[in-house]
């Protein structure tokens, strides 16, 4: 495979992976490095003969931690270490939601010629730099020829795998992102009924009947960090101005869409007078504990919400909270991936290779994605253990009449202008000017 040498487009691209400013560089993390000094090219590797003596420990970093997906990855490595008892594991965790923190660690280990084994990173166009870098492997034949992998997963994730047109990267789910959770005792005391909100600035008047009927806030909402904010943004220009409006924007058409960017940014602030009022200091964990306990009705967020709910006892699907699709967007699945690439320089190729393959097995998917709250990438994964939430989003998926990528959560944007994006939403958050974030977001992509 070729190389891209430093200073061409690939490491531009990459250095954008954390921006500079914004909450996104906020990183108290601190590097961590492998505990081999050797380096090799993964590509080659191979796994023919080798013994489990081979094997170099495996580090792997990730930012589910807590209530953000960590019974599930602890699921996964369980199931890997059942497999492959001979590789030793090194979970290398790095928290933050949304990758807050992650991100600027793999960058700088990955320009340092310093990766990890793997890392949780979207696929799509996220991992785009790291393949102009020359950095990642292509994997077609050493992972993804194994478990039938080319035949059960399903298109997009598959196309997702290979941003540069090479398998780099394995995903392991599929996230929705236009999910409205709410917290069913709270809307049914305040007479509101989520089904019936249309389009999203609908929600504002849904809002103000749940705070005029009871003690909750109407949205929970986390500003601490641009994300979530950014998400929700996303959900309302999806469901206000629809899947062609929202694909442009997300292809950076920011300035021949100005009246949709900022009809919807408009509409997040209207939102505000209705969020908790701690949403600055609060994670989107946080936030979400806010539906759990009935401080809030409404929730906006992925999937992995439901994650947490199902960690939680005595709060029950369709008892206690449920979810529709975001106002305006039903019949539309926005969707994100998780995934773990190859990098070259991997310090423990062999065992790489193994973690990879189990990644796409039926096995791993099913340990993994019904405590994260996702479904899998893979079409043959027994649905018995996701319960009756995560079989709706199922069908959902199935039935829906599209599946539009997530700009937030890098599937539809690369990481500079993401950057960018999220920059801008920061501003957004602190001052609450539609026209200085519409000029902001068309910086964005320029
Ligand atoms: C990831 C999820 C994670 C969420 C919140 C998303 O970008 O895809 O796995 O749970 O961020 O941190």
């Amino acid at each position: 495979m070729k190389t891209v040498t430093a200073g061409t487009i690939g490491l531009t691209g990459l250095a954008g992976c954390t921006g500079g400013g914004g909450s996104e560089a906020t990183t108290t993390t601190t590097d961590a490095t492998t505990e081999t000094t050797e380096s090799m090219d993964g590509g080659d590797t191979t796994t023919e003969g080798e013994s489990s003596t081979d094997y170099k420990p495996l580090e792997v970093q990730h930012w589910w931690t807590g209530g953000d997906g960590n019974k599930a990855v602890t699921a996964l490595f369980e199931g890997f270490k059942q497999k492959y008892p001979d590789i030793k594991l090194k979970e290398n965790p790095v928290p933050g939601g949304g990758g807050t923190n992650l991100h600027t660690v793999i960058k700088k280990r990955v320009l340092n010629n310093n990766p990890p084994s793997s890392w949780q990173a979207w696929p799509g166009k996220n991992l785009q730099p790291f393949v102009e870098a020359g950095k990642l492997k292509d994997i077609g034949d050493s992972v993804w020829s194994k478990n039938g992998m080319k035949d059960a997963y399903l298109k997009g994730p598959k196309d997702a795998a290979k941003p540069g047109g090479k398998f780099v990267t394995v995903p392991i789910n599929i996230h929705r992102l236009n999910n409205l959770f709410y917290n069913k005792k709270v809307v049914e005391k305040a007479g509101v009924d989520p089904a019936s909100i249309s389009k999203p600035s609908d929600l504002v008047a849904a809002m103000k009947k749940v705070e005029n009927n009871t003690d909750a806030v109407g949205m929970a909402h986390s500003t601490k960090h641009p994300w979530p904010t950014l998400d929700l943004w996303e959900a309302v220009l999806l469901g206000e101005y629809g899947r062609n409006t929202y694909q442009a924007v997300a292809e950076g058409k920011i300035a021949e869409n100005q009246q949709a960017v900022k009809g919807a940014l408009q509409t997040v602030k209207d939102y505000k007078q209705y969020f908790n009022e701690d949403n600055g200091s609060v994670s989107w964990t946080e936030a979400n504990t806010k539906v759990i306990n009935g401080e809030a009705a409404f929730y906006q967020q992925g999937d992995w919400a439901a994650g947490m709910y199902r960690g939680q006892d005595g709060f029950e699907f369709g008892t206690h909270w449920d979810q529709v699709s975001f106002p305006g967007s039903k019949g539309v699945y926005a969707f994100n991936m998780d995934s773990f690439p190859f990098p070259k320089n991997n310090p423990s190729p062999k065992a790489t290779e193994k973690f990879l393959q189990y990644c796409g097995s039926v096995d791993a998917q099913e340990r993994f994605n019904p405590k994260k709250g996702s479904i899998p990438p893979r079409t043959d994964v027994p649905k018995d253990e996701f319960g009756p939430f995560l079989q709706r989003q199922m069908d959902d998926f199935k039935n829906s009449k599209a599946q539009v990528p997530s700009i937030t959560h890098g599937l539809a944007v690369a990481p500079e202008p993401l950057t960018g994006m999220k920059d801008a939403t920061a501003t957004f958050t602190s001052d609450w000017n539609v026209d200085k974030t519409f000029q902001q977001m068309k910086q964005a992509f320029n």
